[in-house]
Protein backbone atom coordinates (compact mmCIF):
# COMPACT_ATOMS: atom_id res chain seq x y z
CA UNK A 1 0.00 0.00 0.00
CA UNK A 2 1.55 3.66 -0.95
CA UNK A 3 -1.10 6.13 0.51
CA UNK A 4 -3.80 5.45 2.58
CA UNK A 5 -6.60 8.47 1.94
CA UNK A 6 -9.67 6.22 0.59
CA UNK A 7 -10.49 2.66 0.40
CA UNK A 8 -9.64 2.81 -3.05
CA UNK A 9 -5.89 3.26 -1.95
CA UNK A 10 -6.55 -0.52 -0.26
CA UNK A 11 -5.65 -3.47 -1.87
CA UNK A 12 -8.01 -5.70 0.57
CA UNK A 13 -9.91 -4.04 3.18
CA UNK A 14 -10.98 -7.15 4.64
CA UNK A 15 -7.92 -8.27 5.46
CA UNK A 16 -6.59 -4.88 6.69
CA UNK A 17 -9.42 -5.17 9.06
CA UNK A 18 -7.88 -9.37 10.32
CA UNK A 19 -4.18 -7.65 10.43
CA UNK A 20 -5.36 -4.64 12.51
CA UNK A 21 -7.25 -7.09 14.77
CA UNK A 22 -4.14 -9.17 15.13
CA UNK A 23 -1.95 -6.17 15.84
CA UNK A 24 -4.62 -5.46 18.78
CA UNK A 25 -3.13 -9.15 20.26
CA UNK A 26 0.43 -8.49 19.57
CA UNK A 27 1.38 -4.45 19.16
CA UNK A 28 4.64 -4.97 19.84
CA UNK A 29 6.07 -7.39 17.43
CA UNK A 30 7.01 -4.40 14.83
CA UNK A 31 8.98 -2.18 17.22
CA UNK A 32 12.11 -2.27 14.43
CA UNK A 33 10.37 -1.71 11.78
CA UNK A 34 10.11 1.74 11.67
CA UNK A 35 13.16 2.80 13.47
CA UNK A 36 15.01 5.61 11.10
CA UNK A 37 11.54 6.75 10.35
CA UNK A 38 9.76 9.53 10.88
CA UNK A 39 5.94 10.33 10.69
CA UNK A 40 4.98 13.95 9.96
CA UNK A 41 1.34 15.14 11.10
CA UNK A 42 0.06 17.74 9.64
CA UNK A 43 -3.12 19.48 11.79
CA UNK A 44 -5.23 22.37 10.22
CA UNK A 45 -8.10 21.14 12.56
CA UNK A 46 -8.08 19.93 16.17
CA UNK A 47 -8.01 16.40 16.81
CA UNK A 48 -8.07 13.97 20.11
CA UNK A 49 -8.13 11.01 19.60
CA UNK A 50 -6.55 10.62 15.60
CA UNK A 51 -3.54 12.70 17.33
CA UNK A 52 -2.81 10.47 20.17
CA UNK A 53 -3.95 7.42 18.39
CA UNK A 54 -1.84 7.91 15.46
CA UNK A 55 1.36 9.20 17.38
CA UNK A 56 1.28 6.15 19.72
CA UNK A 57 0.74 3.65 16.56
CA UNK A 58 3.72 5.21 15.15
CA UNK A 59 5.87 5.14 18.78
CA UNK A 60 4.55 0.95 18.77
CA UNK A 61 6.31 0.67 15.23
CA UNK A 62 9.68 2.56 16.24
CA UNK A 63 9.22 5.23 14.48
CA UNK A 64 9.85 9.03 14.73
CA UNK A 65 6.89 11.72 15.07
CA UNK A 66 6.71 15.65 14.09
CA UNK A 67 3.66 17.35 14.54
CA UNK A 68 2.75 20.59 12.59
CA UNK A 69 -0.44 22.49 13.85
CA UNK A 70 -1.01 24.54 10.72
CA UNK A 71 -2.27 27.98 11.39
CA UNK A 72 -0.84 27.88 15.21
CA UNK A 73 2.56 26.87 14.44
CA UNK A 74 3.43 27.77 10.66
CA UNK A 75 2.72 29.84 8.34
CA UNK A 76 -0.66 30.65 6.80
CA UNK A 77 -0.80 28.37 3.60
CA UNK A 78 -2.08 29.47 -0.25
CA UNK A 79 -3.40 27.38 -2.19
CA UNK A 80 -5.02 28.92 -4.83
CA UNK A 81 -2.43 29.38 -8.28
CA UNK A 82 -1.71 32.33 -9.97
CA UNK A 83 -2.46 34.62 -6.31
CA UNK A 84 -0.64 37.69 -5.53
CA UNK A 85 0.15 36.71 -2.04
CA UNK A 86 0.23 40.18 -0.59
CA UNK A 87 -2.59 39.24 1.69
CA UNK A 88 -2.31 36.49 5.29
CA UNK A 89 -1.22 33.93 2.94
CA UNK A 90 2.71 33.57 3.38
CA UNK A 91 3.83 30.86 1.66
CA UNK A 92 2.39 28.19 -1.00
CA UNK A 93 1.02 24.76 -0.70
CA UNK A 94 3.42 24.27 -4.09
CA UNK A 95 6.39 25.10 -2.08
CA UNK A 96 5.25 23.88 1.62
CA UNK A 97 4.70 19.91 0.48
CA UNK A 98 7.97 19.41 -1.00
CA UNK A 99 9.84 20.82 2.09
CA UNK A 100 7.40 19.36 4.59
CA UNK A 101 7.45 15.48 2.89
CA UNK A 102 11.25 16.22 2.15
CA UNK A 103 11.71 15.56 6.03
CA UNK A 104 9.62 12.53 6.54
CA UNK A 105 8.81 9.34 5.39
CA UNK A 106 5.46 9.23 5.56
CA UNK A 107 2.92 12.33 5.92
CA UNK A 108 -0.69 12.31 7.57
CA UNK A 109 -2.58 14.92 7.58
CA UNK A 110 -6.12 16.53 8.97
CA UNK A 111 -8.02 19.18 6.92
CA UNK A 112 -12.28 19.43 7.22
CA UNK A 113 -14.35 21.15 4.99
CA UNK A 114 -15.51 24.68 4.98
CA UNK A 115 -19.37 23.52 4.41
CA UNK A 116 -19.60 26.60 2.02
CA UNK A 117 -19.06 24.95 -1.78
CA UNK A 118 -19.27 21.72 -2.40
CA UNK A 119 -17.85 21.04 -5.14
CA UNK A 120 -14.67 22.75 -3.80
CA UNK A 121 -15.20 20.25 -0.52
CA UNK A 122 -15.74 17.00 -2.41
CA UNK A 123 -12.49 18.11 -5.28
CA UNK A 124 -10.21 17.71 -1.72
CA UNK A 125 -8.09 20.44 -2.65
CA UNK A 126 -5.85 20.26 0.79
CA UNK A 127 -5.40 16.21 0.42
CA UNK A 128 -4.87 16.39 -3.11
CA UNK A 129 -2.18 18.77 -3.03
CA UNK A 130 -0.65 16.52 -0.16
CA UNK A 131 -0.86 13.58 -2.90
CA UNK A 132 0.42 16.14 -6.29
CA UNK A 133 2.86 17.98 -4.47
CA UNK A 134 4.24 15.54 -1.95
CA UNK A 135 7.30 12.67 -2.05
CA UNK A 136 6.11 10.26 0.05
CA UNK A 137 3.03 8.06 1.45
CA UNK A 138 0.21 10.24 2.80
CA UNK A 139 -2.65 9.30 5.24
CA UNK A 140 -5.26 10.95 5.31
CA UNK A 141 -6.37 12.12 8.98
CA UNK A 142 -10.01 13.00 8.31
CA UNK A 143 -10.34 15.16 4.65
CA UNK A 144 -13.21 17.24 3.69
CA UNK A 145 -15.14 14.44 2.38
CA UNK A 146 -13.54 11.01 3.82
CA UNK A 147 -12.58 9.72 7.55
CA UNK A 148 -10.92 6.40 6.51
CA UNK A 149 -8.82 5.95 9.54
CA UNK A 150 -12.22 5.65 11.77
CA UNK A 151 -13.86 3.46 9.16
CA UNK A 152 -11.01 1.16 9.33
CA UNK A 153 -11.36 1.04 13.02
CA UNK A 154 -15.40 0.83 12.93
CA UNK A 155 -15.09 -2.27 10.84
CA UNK A 156 -12.44 -3.87 13.05
CA UNK A 157 -14.94 -3.11 15.94
CA UNK A 158 -17.90 -4.74 14.18
CA UNK A 159 -15.97 -7.46 13.13
CA UNK A 160 -14.76 -8.12 16.87
CA UNK A 161 -18.03 -7.20 18.70
CA UNK A 162 -20.08 -9.53 16.26
CA UNK A 163 -22.53 -12.39 17.16
CA UNK A 164 -23.95 -12.98 13.87
CA UNK A 165 -22.45 -13.86 10.26
CA UNK A 166 -24.53 -10.98 9.08
CA UNK A 167 -25.18 -8.64 11.50
CA UNK A 168 -28.05 -5.46 11.25
CA UNK A 169 -25.73 -2.46 11.20
CA UNK A 170 -28.13 0.79 11.16
CA UNK A 171 -26.10 4.57 10.67
CA UNK A 172 -28.47 6.62 11.82
CA UNK A 173 -28.05 10.90 11.67
CA UNK A 174 -28.45 12.80 15.21
CA UNK A 175 -29.16 16.18 15.64
CA UNK A 176 -26.04 18.85 16.65
CA UNK A 177 -25.96 22.34 17.05
CA UNK A 178 -22.89 22.93 14.51
CA UNK A 179 -22.84 22.45 11.20
CA UNK A 180 -20.87 19.10 10.96
CA UNK A 181 -19.41 17.41 7.47
CA UNK A 182 -20.63 14.10 5.90
CA UNK A 183 -16.84 12.85 6.14
CA UNK A 184 -17.46 9.87 8.98
CA UNK A 185 -21.09 8.75 7.28
CA UNK A 186 -19.46 8.91 3.72
CA UNK A 187 -16.37 6.90 4.67
CA UNK A 188 -18.36 4.65 7.28
CA UNK A 189 -20.94 3.84 4.46
CA UNK A 190 -18.20 3.35 1.84
CA UNK A 191 -16.26 0.97 4.28
CA UNK A 192 -19.70 -1.05 5.44
CA UNK A 193 -20.94 -2.10 1.87
CA UNK A 194 -17.59 -3.72 1.32
CA UNK A 195 -18.84 -5.80 4.22
CA UNK A 196 -20.90 -8.55 5.23
CA UNK A 197 -23.40 -6.66 6.99
CA UNK A 198 -27.13 -5.95 6.67
CA UNK A 199 -27.00 -2.11 6.32
CA UNK A 200 -29.34 0.99 7.04
CA UNK A 201 -28.85 4.41 7.14
CA UNK A 202 -31.58 6.74 8.97
CA UNK A 203 -32.08 10.40 8.83
CA UNK A 204 -34.82 13.08 8.35
CA UNK A 205 -36.29 14.04 4.88
CA UNK A 206 -33.42 16.49 3.78
CA UNK A 207 -30.42 14.71 4.83
CA UNK A 208 -29.46 12.21 2.32
CA UNK A 209 -26.01 11.72 1.78
CA UNK A 210 -24.16 11.15 -1.92
CA UNK A 211 -25.78 7.85 -4.06
CA UNK A 212 -21.99 7.34 -3.96
CA UNK A 213 -21.46 6.36 -0.46
CA UNK A 214 -25.15 5.17 0.54
CA UNK A 215 -24.46 2.56 -2.41
CA UNK A 216 -26.36 -0.84 -1.39
CA UNK A 217 -27.18 0.65 2.00
CA UNK A 218 -31.17 0.71 2.74
CA UNK A 219 -32.09 4.46 3.25
CA UNK A 220 -35.17 4.25 6.01
CA UNK A 221 -36.79 7.58 6.76
CA UNK A 222 -38.06 7.01 10.17
CA UNK A 223 -35.68 5.71 13.15
CA UNK A 224 -37.84 3.56 14.85
CA UNK A 225 -38.41 1.45 12.14
CA UNK A 226 -34.49 0.99 11.06
CA UNK A 227 -33.56 0.77 14.26
CA UNK A 228 -35.68 -2.31 15.13
CA UNK A 229 -33.74 -5.51 15.33
CA UNK A 230 -30.13 -3.53 14.99
CA UNK A 231 -27.26 -5.47 16.05
CA UNK A 232 -24.97 -2.14 15.89
CA UNK A 233 -26.39 1.41 15.93
CA UNK A 234 -23.68 3.87 14.54
CA UNK A 235 -24.59 7.13 15.39
CA UNK A 236 -23.12 10.69 13.50
CA UNK A 237 -24.76 13.92 12.86
CA UNK A 238 -23.84 15.38 9.29
CA UNK A 239 -24.84 18.75 7.93
CA UNK A 240 -27.05 18.49 4.56
CA UNK A 241 -25.19 17.45 1.43
CA UNK A 242 -28.00 18.63 -1.29
CA UNK A 243 -28.34 22.04 1.31
CA UNK A 244 -25.04 21.79 1.46
CA UNK A 245 -23.65 22.81 5.08
CA UNK A 246 -27.36 23.57 5.94
CA UNK A 247 -27.78 22.80 9.38
CA UNK A 248 -31.44 20.46 10.41
CA UNK A 249 -32.56 20.88 13.44
CA UNK A 250 -34.93 17.63 14.57
CA UNK A 251 -34.29 17.25 18.37
CA UNK A 252 -36.36 14.08 18.68
CA UNK A 253 -33.41 11.91 16.37
CA UNK A 254 -31.41 12.02 19.74
CA UNK A 255 -30.56 8.42 20.58
CA UNK A 256 -31.57 7.24 24.14
CA UNK A 257 -31.67 3.78 26.12
CA UNK A 258 -35.35 3.84 25.45
CA UNK A 259 -34.89 3.67 21.57
CA UNK A 260 -31.85 1.34 21.95
CA UNK A 261 -34.27 -1.02 23.64
CA UNK A 262 -35.85 -1.55 21.13
CA UNK A 263 -32.94 -3.07 18.98
CA UNK A 264 -31.44 -6.46 19.13
CA UNK A 265 -30.00 -5.78 22.32
CA UNK A 266 -27.45 -3.45 20.13
CA UNK A 267 -24.45 -1.95 20.20
CA UNK A 268 -23.79 1.70 20.47
CA UNK A 269 -20.96 3.04 18.63
CA UNK A 270 -20.02 6.64 18.01
CA UNK A 271 -16.55 8.08 16.16
CA UNK A 272 -16.52 10.97 19.09
CA UNK A 273 -16.36 13.36 20.14
CA UNK A 274 -20.18 13.20 21.33
CA UNK A 275 -22.36 16.13 22.93
CA UNK A 276 -23.94 14.07 25.71
CA UNK A 277 -27.57 14.95 25.51
CA UNK A 278 -27.96 16.30 21.96
CA UNK A 279 -26.58 13.87 19.98
CA UNK A 280 -27.10 10.86 22.09
CA UNK A 281 -28.47 10.86 25.98
CA UNK A 282 -26.37 10.15 29.21
CA UNK A 283 -28.54 6.99 30.03
CA UNK A 284 -27.51 5.82 26.51
CA UNK A 285 -24.03 6.74 26.64
CA UNK A 286 -23.55 5.44 30.01
CA UNK A 287 -25.40 2.07 29.43
CA UNK A 288 -23.77 -1.33 28.57
CA UNK A 289 -25.07 -0.78 24.69
CA UNK A 290 -21.69 1.47 24.60
CA UNK A 291 -18.87 0.31 23.29
CA UNK A 292 -17.56 3.95 22.02
CA UNK A 293 -14.30 3.28 24.34
CA UNK A 294 -13.29 0.01 23.23
CA UNK A 295 -13.88 1.52 19.72
CA UNK A 296 -12.11 4.77 20.33
CA UNK A 297 -9.07 2.24 21.64
CA UNK A 298 -8.82 0.51 18.32
CA UNK A 299 -8.00 3.55 16.45
CA UNK A 300 -4.21 2.88 17.63
CA UNK A 301 -4.37 -0.81 16.17
CA UNK A 302 -6.35 0.44 13.10
CA UNK A 303 -3.27 3.30 12.70
CA UNK A 304 -1.13 0.87 12.93
CA UNK A 305 -1.60 -1.39 10.88
CA UNK A 306 -2.02 1.19 8.10
CA UNK A 307 1.28 2.28 8.89
CA UNK A 308 2.93 -1.17 8.97
CA UNK A 309 1.56 -1.64 5.79
CA UNK A 310 2.99 1.47 4.15
CA UNK A 311 5.97 0.53 5.95
CA UNK A 312 6.51 -2.44 4.28
CA UNK A 313 6.06 -0.95 0.96
CA UNK A 314 9.02 1.65 1.44
CA UNK A 315 11.41 -1.13 1.58
N1 LIG B 1 -12.96 10.42 15.91
C1 LIG B 1 -11.97 11.31 15.75
O1 LIG B 1 -11.42 11.47 14.63
O2 LIG B 1 -11.61 11.97 16.87
P1 LIG B 1 -10.69 13.27 16.90
O3 LIG B 1 -11.38 14.31 16.06
O4 LIG B 1 -10.59 13.65 18.35
O5 LIG B 1 -9.35 12.93 16.32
Amino acid sequence: MNHFTTLSDVPDPKALIQKALKIKESPFSDTALGKNKTLGMVFFNASLRTRMSTTRAAYNLGMNVMVLNVNADSWQLEFEDGTIMDGATAEHIKEAVPVITSYCDVVAVRSFPELKDRQQDYSEKVLNAFKTYGSCPIINLESATLHPLQSLTDMMTIEAFKKTAKPKVVLTWAPHIKPLPQAVPNSFLQWANQMDVDLTVTHPEGLELSNEFVGRANVEYQQDKALASADFVYVKNWSSYHKYGEVISNPEWQISLKKLSATNNARLMHCLPVRRNVVISDDAMDSDHSIVGKQAENRLYAAQAVLKEILNGLK
